[in-house]
């Protein structure tokens, strides 16, 4: 077993690496994939990156790819996705060329508000408490006013402060929960940074004037955001869904509906049914330097609200007309954090044509829209295997080192026959033989 380190973070980045091969390699030659393989030569680009957290020893590749044709409320746009699943940007590319030739997406941010709570306890009485909250509520906002004064100026700040009695369930317990507009931010160092001064202001004149004793326990924004929501939808008339692979629109449209419903009312199709539409979703949130954690676990939060995991995405058929949509929380900036660090997300936003935060979740939710449409579209007509081993071939032909030249006659072989890992393995034997 190894030895514990002490002063680990303090080491040089090669002497880390040293220390990771001696303590835990034989095999040496795996600083050369560290080193010689993903080390940046661009010293001040490979130093930018060492800088984002603490300990790097490299840097960890991830593909990005564009899925172009997403016409968004009239607009083109090609939206950048960095993800390692094969069948990902291929399929949100099919989504948007299928709606590109009907009408396209439509998105609109129904809200944007954020929230964060400073959670304390106080062992008086919760009249005092009331009277003591109203009191001192207007210095809670003017004692941050340093660190609103330039949200203020753009529009944005805190919108309330409430004090919510929780000793229902848990004794002792309240919180003051907070609202802010952050505009094109994420907001989240904004809103800790308000929510930590509430608590010095709050606890401070609490010691002056209130019987009872206040303990703050922690002051922290919710990634739980179902104010902060936005919707996209897709609609045609029924038959104008006839196409290359769906020769029956109607019988397609009320499968389609079918399968969007069954994962309304039962969660364990309603999880793998989303986990499709963060496909989209991570992808891009990712690609544009956003906190994809902090999305994962607002938007399933928001799939459970009515108590019961459900379906992100809907589905209506109205007389002779087909309409799918989604509804969901995104807290994303398009300002501070690593948009204008990381050269691959400055990239990523330019090619958006430098969104704001709310052009940005209306495009992230049209790309979870469009990857659900893609997945739900093949389970219910083709099955997902199809597409999914097409595009996992290259994977299957990478780990077995086939050359360009077995790749092309294993593809061709491929476009006529279906792909399973033990048929390519065959095919690619037979071919070396
Ligand atoms: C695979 O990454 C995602 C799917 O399973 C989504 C779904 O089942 O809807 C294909």
């Amino acid at each position: 077993m190894p030895k514990p380190i002490s002063g680990f973070s303090k080491l040089s980045k090669s002497e880390k690496i040293d220390w990771l091969l001696d303590t835990y390699f034989t095999d040496k030659n795996q600083s050369k994939t560290l080193v010689e393989q993903y080390w940046n030569s661009d010293k001040k680009l490979q130093k930018l990156h060492d800088e984002f957290i603490e300990n790097t020893i490299t840097n960890f590749y991830l593909p990005l790819g564009v899925a172009p044709n997403f016409k968004i409320n009239e607009k083109l746009y090609t939206i950048p996705m960095a993800i390692e699943e094969s069948s990902v940007v291929a399929a949100a590319s099919k989504a948007a060329k299928f709606w590109l030739e009907r009408g396209g997406f439509k998105a609109e941010v129904i809200s944007t508000e954020k929230i964060g709570q400073v959670h304390f306890t106080y062992d008086g009485s919760f009249e005092k408490l009331e009277t003591f909250f109203k009191t001192v509520k207007p210095k809670l906002i003017s004692d941050a006013s340093a660190i609103t004064k330039n949200m203020e100026r753009r529009g944005g700040g805190i919108l309330d402060i409430e004090l919510i009695n929780k000793t229902e369930d848990l004794e002792n317990y309240y919180q003051l929960h907070a609202t802010f507009e952050t505009l094109d931010a994420m907001g989240a160092n904004f809103i800790n940074s308000c929510l930590e001064q509430f608590a010095t202001t709050f606890k401070d004149e609490a010691e002056k004037i209130l019987e009872g004793n206040i303990e703050i326990v922690m002051s922290i924004l919710s990634n739980y955001v179902p104010n902060c929501l936005v919707k996209a939808e897709v609609s045609c008339k029924i038959e104008d869904l006839k196409s290359k692979d769906i020769n029956n629109p109607q019988l397609f449209a009320q499968k389609f509906k079918q399968a969007v419903n069954i994962a309304e009312v039962e969660p364990f199709r309603a999880v793998t049914h989303n986990k499709g539409i963060m496909n989209g979703i991570d992808a891009v949130v990712l690609a544009t330097g956003n906190d994809f954690r902090a999305v994962e676990a607002g938007v399933h939060a928001y799939a459970s609200k009515s108590g019961q995991y459900s379906s992100l995405t809907h589905c209506k058929i109205d007389d002779d007309t087909f309409r799918f949509w989604i509804e969901v929380p995104l807290a994303l900036g398009t300002v501070g954090g690593l948009t204008s660090l990381h050269p691959l997300v400055k990239f990523a936003l330019d090619l958006l044509e430098k969104p704001n935060a709310k052009e940005l979740m209306q495009i992230v939710a049209v790309a979870g829209l469009a990857q659900n449409f893609a997945a739900v579209k093949s389970l219910t007509t083709t099955g997902i295997q199809e597409g999914h081993m097409k595009m996992h071939l290259m994977n299957i032909l990478n780990q077995f080192e086939a050359s360009n030249e077995e790749k092309e006659k294993v593809v061709e072989h491929f476009k006529t026959n279906i792909v399973t890992h033990s048929a390519v393995v065959d095919t690619l034997k037979k071919l070396r033989q």
